[in-house]
């Protein structure tokens, strides 16, 4: 998977090649990310003759080149990967090659989540690159994994030297995407804010810098750790795609620089914006993972890449091909008032609907009746639950339902016996007065003493024995932080409390959360096989904010629940089926008052379930792609997921607003196999697998507002072919 030839150092995948070349003066060159090559004995690309004056004091004019770890300031003037501070100097740094090695595996990074082999086979490449002068020792290590398209890099920078070092920047990956044009090129990003995250930006780069970032303590509702270059002319099923995405959860930055010949530099990792890493000698700083996908077959062809990794490689594997309990969330319809005897009405409704877990969200402990008071008092409220969480969790399994349970552990209230017993656990700047955001304030994750409470507090409620689930919250950004460096170090106590309970309790399910979708990154999926994706949770902005994400994130990992109506961020009513449906493209659940349904709707409760398990191992496998986009001007969205052998395919089609005269919507299939013969569920008619994919079919959206259709082919056996 990576061979060594020559000069060149070539990485393998599945369908693709990561080619790197030794150059003769040692610096470490980038030759090629794209489709995959065949492996022989002439040079791939000799560099491209300069005619222009050179500086470069070996003669090498590494602004021309493309390089694999550059910096700023020697004999490149293009913004760089890494940046260090000598003796409070700018370190004019000149990297060069002084070994590699190739080993079988993935190996960890210490202290921080990532990528596993999880039994595929893997190779890793690590080349160590030195400036003897400054003291300054890189290592780049890259995976290739022979399942995926997907390369894994990050760096480890190391003070090889007697001095102190001060790492100013220290991106996890650099890359001078070779085979693209500035002027022929997109960068997409998932752009958003509260109750919208994830949707689709695209925009032509110039010359100069496209940059997206977070600064707020966590990766964000605002822009998500990922970007994508692709041509001008790339569409969801045509054309090169090439992605970046962080497994990490902290302020992140990415940035696109075109230069004045048309070259483009794509660099990402943690946000240099107040960052700030001292070494001393021997130290070394280890950055977050980067996941760099390549896909020639358009934005769903790295849509698919992106699934498949994260399923195998990110998400924790004993969640991965069990099926996840379809669960009723208690937020939207009790918020902070109920009781033992109300939560016990919902369970017994949700029970005989077929719904296998209850989650009791916010307003369980401490004196909570709203958001202004008791985060961090993590004892039952004995009012609400005078059995405490493990009477009231005992009474639920009884019911023969699961039992879940709502926690923010990263936070408190001013107004709480811990502030008041610890007023230094929060993060304070200070000079001023505390800033509190929906009423609270963040604990200092850095402190061992809040990393202990909160292991503590959770090791104690899980105990019991009877939590099947957690949704972990994390409801407001960072502000205070005055110490460079400190959201990085507050992510790796987050991360060590995360591993800690998960490892101990491992047959738990954790969901991620953060106001709805503002943590939905590689890093928490390392831990949370699922994230709630938005407190939006009206089917019609669904579409976007579902199809967004799922741009680089499995389905399976996108909470889903279908609501009440009138929704309650956007008042609008949409139809009970049209509900399901597009929260079936997810890990589906529900969040409404099942008591107060008609016996119809609970008939139909039952129904949904059973049609959801019935698609459930596409959602969780398939191919995702996107044959109507959302985001398209028009009122009409479809997605299909296709099982990998091509035998099932699931088609939702949803109508935005009715039209009058309007034209039917024909809709296309991808990725099945044309010369299967394929039975629609729905109708019972036959098409082939061509004529699905080429001419399409009529999915006959009922022609009202907000109608759906949710249908699937299934490919006759060949019994019934004959
Ligand atoms: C956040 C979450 C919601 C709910 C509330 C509870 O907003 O996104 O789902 O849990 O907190 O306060």
């Amino acid at each position: 998977m990576i061979v060594e030839q020559g000069r060149y150092l070539i990485l393998q995948g599945k369908g693709i090649s990561y080619i790197l070349r030794i150059h003769e003066q040692g610096y470490l060159l980038h030759v090629y990310y794209g489709r995959k090559l065949r492996e022989n004995d002439f040079p791939y690309f000799p560099s491209a003759p300069r005619s222009f004056y050179t500086f470069a004091p070996d003669q090498v004019f590494l602004e021309g080149e493309s390089q694999e770890y550059p910096a700023f300031g020697y004999n490149d003037l293009k913004e760089g990967a890494v940046e260090v501070l000598a003796d409070g100097k700018i370190a004019a740094l000149s990297l060069k090659y002084k070994s590699h090695e190739i080993s079988d595996g993935k190996p960890a990074i210490d202290g921080l989540p990532s990528s596993k082999a999880n039994g595929v086979a893997c190779q890793t490449l690590a080349v160590t690159l030195s400036d003897d002068a400054y003291g300054v020792e890189v290592r780049l290590l890259y995976t290739v994994f022979e399942d995926s398209d997907v390369i894994a890099r990050h760096a480890e920078i190391r003070n090889s030297g007697k001095g102190a070092l001060r790492l100013t920047r220290a991106f996890s990956c650099c890359l001078d995407a070779t085979g693209m044009r500035g002027s022929e090129t997109d960068m997409i990003s998932l752009r958003g804010a509260w109750a919208k995250e994830r949707n689709l930006e695209r925009h032509s780069l110039f010359q100069g810098v496209s940059e997206i970032g977070n600064r707020t303590g966590e990766s964000g509702h605002y822009l998500n750790p990922f970007a994508a270059l692709c041509g001008r002319a790339t569409t969801s099923d045509y054309g090169d795609a090439l992605g970046a995405m962080l497994v990490y959860s902290g302020n992140h930055r990415f940035r696109v620089d075109v230069d004045a010949y048309d070259n483009i530099r794509l660099a990402c990792g943690i946000h240099d914006g107040g960052f700030a890493w001292d070494l001393a000698p021997g130290e070394t700083f280890r950055t977050p993972e980067c996941l760099l996908c390549f896909s020639w077959q358009g934005l769903d062809g790295m849509s698919q890449a992106y699934h498949d990794f994260l399923r195998a490689h990110i998400l924790p594997q004993r969640f991965r091909s069990s099926f996840r309990p379809v669960l009723i969330n208690s937020w939207e319809s009790m918020y902070f008032d109920f009781d033992e005897e109300k939560i016990l009405e919902v369970a017994r409704q949700a029970k005989q609907s077929g719904i296998e877990l209850f989650v009791l969200d916010d307003g369980w402990f401490g004196k909570r009746n709203d958001d202004t008071t008791s985060l961090g008092d993590w004892y039952p409220n004995p009012e609400k639950l005078p059995s405490g969480v493990a009477g009231l969790a005992e009474k639920i399994n009884a019911l023969g339902l699961k039992f879940g349970i709502w926690v923010e552990p990263e936070m408190a209230n001013p107004v709480s016996e811990l502030l008041k017993a610890h007023p230094d656990f929060p993060i304070a700047c200070k000079a001023h007065p505390p800033v509190l955001g929906r009423n609270q304030q963040v604990l200092d994750l850095t402190d061992p003493r809040v990393v202990e409470f909160i292991g503590k507090f959770l090791d104690e409620l899980l105990s019991c024995g009877k939590i099947s689930y957690i949704k972990w919250d994390m409801n407001r950004s960072m502000a205070e932080v005055t110490e460079p460096g400190f959201v990085h170090r507050y992510y790796l106590g987050l991360y060590k409390i995360l591993g800690d309970i998960t490892e101990k309790y491992p047959d738990v399910l954790f969901e991620g959360c953060s106001g709805g979708g503002g943590r939905f990154d590689a890093g928490m999926l390392c831990y949370h096989p699922q994230i709630w994706t938005s407190d939006d949770s009206d089917a019609i902005e669904r579409l976007r904010i579902q199809e967004g994400t799922a741009l680089c994130y499995p389905l399976s990992a996108m909470g889903a629940h279908v609501t009440a109506c009138p929704n309650h961020q956007v008042w609008r009513t949409t139809p009970f089926s049209t509900r399901a449906n597009v929260a079936s493209f997810g890990t589906f659940g529900y969040e409404l008052n099942v008591a107060r349904l008609s016996e119809e709707e609970k008939a139909e409760v039952k129904a949904q379930i059973a049609a959801y398990r019935k698609i459930e191992p596409l959602i969780r496998e398939g191919d995702f792609a996107v044959l109507h986009s959302a985001f398209a001007r028009g009122n009409f969205t479809a997605w299909q997921v296709t099982s990998k052998d091509k035998k099932r395919a699931v088609v939702l089609c949803v109508r935005t607003l009715a039209s009058a005269n309007a034209a039917g919507e024909r809709v296309r299939l991808r990725g099945l196999n044309p010369d299967a013969l394929y039975t629609e569920a729905r109708s019972g008619r036959n098409y082939y697998g061509d004529e699905l994919m080429y001419r399409g079919f009529f999915p006959s959206v009922p022609s009202t507002d907000f109608a759906s259709v949710l249908t699937e082919f299934v490919e006759e056996s060949e019994e019934t072919n004959r």
